[in-house]
């Protein structure tokens, strides 16, 4: 089952996402024959090359272990048009451009745009793209990818999406997350949806809270200016991590399509319940990392790294808690995580399930009891634990916790495919179930936005300082009910 023949357009086509993300995912699935006979990519942006060049400049990043023969062929398939995206006027040699390669290499009309450019091109190209009847295709389909971020906060984003809906139909646009091309992600709608042991225990009576921790080891690496003007909420919450709350908190779609799914996603954004200006003191803890020392090494504060203003606010990690005000999930905390230069790269939803309503076993006259808990680890160590207790041999009934553990590493024969195979050979199907719909990102910005607009309007929020290397600020474990803490994974 491969996609119709197609021109793959891509803007911005000699920045780092093509090069690294996009290049490598669509030269696997060339060489896992996953695309059909008849395709081509056509590079554009404003840096002159030849097509020749352009395959070159590509060529380090094409994957090292697979055929050189299928990774060549890979590249005949490549062209490049240098072009001005922000002028109108350039367009029209685009379209010849695409013409011309119809015509020689006998593919009918079907395009995909996809927009890999700085965000303030977002609205522009699609206009462009519509001044010359691109936008619609008489012989064919014609598909727009918008890279994240999607605007800069909720009005951004309100006004892009009416900007690409004057020239393009929703079933047209594919807004990309690159969170749910991860096959761990998908997986939970499976884990959830296709077992029947998960789902009846999957709510308020059986579980205590949800804890989902995206931490990251590195730093800004080079991104100081970007990510200066977005920090941890924009660049991680508003989108990846409440996509996964959306996977963790859906209720069953009638059938696995886009829109029954995406249907179900949006009412959990929808039943975020929006913090009140008063607790987001005390529920959302924003960190900033400081130098420190790690493994013998001195390592830059975030206020010293290339981009980034000296006194800087912005958040380099952040932590919530929040409730999901419907039926399901009534009164379960949940609590998000995230945080560059942190002990490691790890990502994963924690399920605290509730202690037995009576601990019938004692160890020392002190009650026994096992906290039952199941983890979905989306990287890097792909696969799912789920903890629980059994009896310690020999005398009496002492309690041992104990796990059961998959690991996707053990299936020798099985290759995960990055986010961004999955995602555009299903842009190239036509299958939009794991590209955002417009009306779920305004939804997930309506949430974040009261938050976003406190920073700032209230500038004693605190902004606590946490050493490189560390968990994050202590404040951040507080935020948990009782004596309990995070899941610290090693
Ligand atoms: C990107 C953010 O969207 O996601 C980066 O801009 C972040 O700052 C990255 O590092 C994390 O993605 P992944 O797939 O490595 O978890």
């Amino acid at each position: 089952n491969t996609p119709e023949s197609h021109i793959l357009v891509i803007f911005g086509a000699s920045g780092d996402l093509t090069k690294r993300k996009l290049i490598p995912a669509i030269c696997k699935l060339h060489n896992g024959k996953r695309l059909p006979e008849k395709f081509a990519i056509l590079g554009a942006s404003r840096t002159e090359m030849t097509d020749e060049e352009f395959r070159e400049s590509v060529t380090d990043f094409l994957p090292k272990d697979d055929d050189q023969c299928k990774c060549d062929e890979f590249l005949e398939k490549l062209y490049y048009q240098p072009l001005g995206t922000a002028d109108a006027d350039e367009y029209g040699k685009l379209k010849d451009r695409l013409e011309e390669l119809k015509e020689k290499l006998d593919i009918p009309g079907n395009y995909i745009f996809y927009l890999s450019t700085p965000p303030k091109l977002y609205g522009v190209i699609p206009a462009n793209l519509a001044s010359v009847g691109l936008n619609q295709q008489e012989d064919g389909y014609t598909r727009l990818i918008v890279e994240k971020p999607f605007g800069n906060n909720l009005e951004t984003a309100q006004k892009l999406n009416k900007e690409l809906l004057n020239y393009f139909d929703e079933k047209q646009i594919y807004r990309i997350d690159h969170y749910l091309g991860k096959e761990t992600v998908q997986n939970m709608l499976v884990a959830r949806f296709s077992n029947g042991i998960f789902e009846p225990i999957w709510n308020r009576n059986f579980i205590e809270r949800v804890e989902i921790s995206s931490a990251e080891s590195l730093g800004v690496e080079g991104r100081g200016g970007y990510y200066d003007q977005s920090g941890a909420m924009r660049d991680m919450v508003q989108n990846h991590l409440l996509q996964l709350v959306g996977m963790v908190g859906m209720e069953p779609p009638v059938v696995a399509e886009a829109d029954a799914i995406r249907n179900e996603t949006l009412k959990v954004f929808q039943s975020l319940r929006p913090l009140e200006p008063e607790e987001i003191r005390s529920n959302v803890i924003r960190g900033q990392y400081m130098e420190s020392r790690i493994k013998n090494e001195q390592v830059k504060g975030y206020r010293g790294e290339k981009g980034v203003d000296p006194e800087s606010r912005t958040e380099t990690f952040l932590a919530m808690k929040f409730y999901i005000d419907n039926w399901r999930w009534a009164g379960v905390p949940f609590y998000l995580r995230t945080g560059k230069k942190l002990p490691t790269r790890v990502t994963e939803v924690v399920i605290k399930f509730r202690p037995t309503p009576h601990h019938l076993f004692q160890e020392d006259g002190v009650t026994a009891h096992v906290t039952n808990q199941l983890i979905i680890r989306i990287q890097p160590d792909e696969g799912i634990l789920l903890k629980f207790g059994l009896k310690e041999p020999g005398a009496g009934f002492r309690v041992q916790p104990v796990n059961m553990d998959f690991h996707y590493s053990d299936l020798s024969d099985v290759e995960l495919p990055t986010a961004y195979e999955r995602l555009l050979l299903d842009c190239m199907m036509g299958d939009q179930t794991l590209y955002l719909r417009g009306d779920a990102v305004e939804a997930a910005w309506r949430f974040v936005q009261p938050i976003l607009n406190a920073w700032e309007e209230n500038p004693s929020l605190p902004i606590y300082g946490y050493p490189a290397g560390s968990w994050g600020p202590q404040e951040a474990d507080d935020l948990i009910e009782g004596e309990d803490t995070w899941r610290y994974p090693c």
